[in-house]
């Protein structure tokens, strides 16, 4: 109802600002407006960016509004403003779209992490493998796997799916050959009870919408005597608290959670935990 209540009003909106009959040094920010409100309506709710019915949206409207002028050398002129609102509307639309993760890992995040991801960049997450102990006989699910920075240590393992609902981010997990990257949230997870030996969840909880709802899944798709490792930034720690705080500024939703708090979710498991400077691991065996 919401959504056919936006769609309806940029719907409106837009045609009145590229119909109103207007003249004055504003009148081409106003057909943008209108041409990107109408691209904007055509294309939400976009999952990724969508250009081709924007521009089939705009270019009808165009077309209509230049045969009402009866000004064929006002086309040109006209037809600069709606290739722009063409370009904008899409991209508008993907960033108004609820889309259950935090945006910023469509925009740089994935530029970095593509690099962290790399065979040079960063060191390898010592503490996570030992913890983890992935063996070659183990199906691995990294959850928020993002660019697969931590599953690129686990392809010796049988299977490595990596699950992220941003695909800028999967992007760069595909470039790996044995990794198995699906798009997909945390809280839903597209797969069996107990279909894996091994899950992790590697600095990505806290930017999950419904945490609870995550580790339920992760837990679920976890087999009897499976374990659960998750790494967490430690905000009991001035690093950890330093994070969140810039994490905040930044504008990510983030909430953290102390080891024990996490650990203490989970009272049927066996649970160790494990810290250092400022970052923590919680290790859960199924019983
Ligand atoms: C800081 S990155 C960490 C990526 C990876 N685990 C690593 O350590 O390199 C956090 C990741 O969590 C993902 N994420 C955010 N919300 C999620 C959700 N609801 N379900 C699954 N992943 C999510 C983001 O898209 C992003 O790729």
């Amino acid at each position: 109802m919401k959504r056919a209540l936006a769609l309806t009003t940029a719907a409106l909106l837009g045609a009145a600002a590229v119909f109103l009959p207007l003249s004055g040094p504003w009148t081409g920010w106003v057909r943008v407006a209108g041409y990107t409100l109408l691209a904007w309506a055509a294309t939400w709710p976009a999952h990724r960016f969508t250009w081709g019915r924007a521009a089939v949206t705009v270019l009808i409207v165009w077309a209509l509004h230049i045969w009402r002028l009866g000004n064929p050398a006002a086309a040109v002129a006209e037809a600069w403003w709606a290739l722009l609102a063409t370009l904008i509307g899409p991209v508008l639309a993907y960033f108004t779209t609820a889309r259950g993760y935090d945006p910023h890992f469509d925009l740089v995040v994935p530029w970095v992490y593509g690099h962290l991801s790399r065979r040079d960049g960063g060191p390898p997450p010592r503490t996570l493998l030992r913890l983890a102990a992935v063996e070659a006989t183990h199906r691995v699910l990294d959850v928020g796997g993002g660019a697969g920075r931590i599953a690129r240590y686990l392809e010796h393992a049988r299977q490595v799916a990596l699950v992220d609902p941003s695909p800028f981010m999967l992007a760069e997990a595909r470039k790996r050959a044995r990794l198995r990257p699906v798009r997909a949230f945390a809280e839903r997870l597209p797969f069996p009870a107990g279909a894996f030996d091994r899950v992790i969840i590697v600095d990505a909880l806290h930017h999950m919408r419904d945490q609870q709802a995550a580790l339920r899944e992760a837990w679920r798709v976890l087999r009897p005597g499976g374990r659960l490792v998750l790494e967490e930034p430690n905000p009991a720690h001035p690093v950890g608290r330093a994070i969140a705080i810039g994490e905040r500024l930044l504008g990510m939703p983030s909430r953290f959670h102390t080891p024990e708090s996490l650990a203490a979710r989970f009272p049927k498991a066996q649970t160790h935990i494990h810290k250092d400077a400022w970052r923590a691991w919680i290790v859960m065996t199924k019983p």
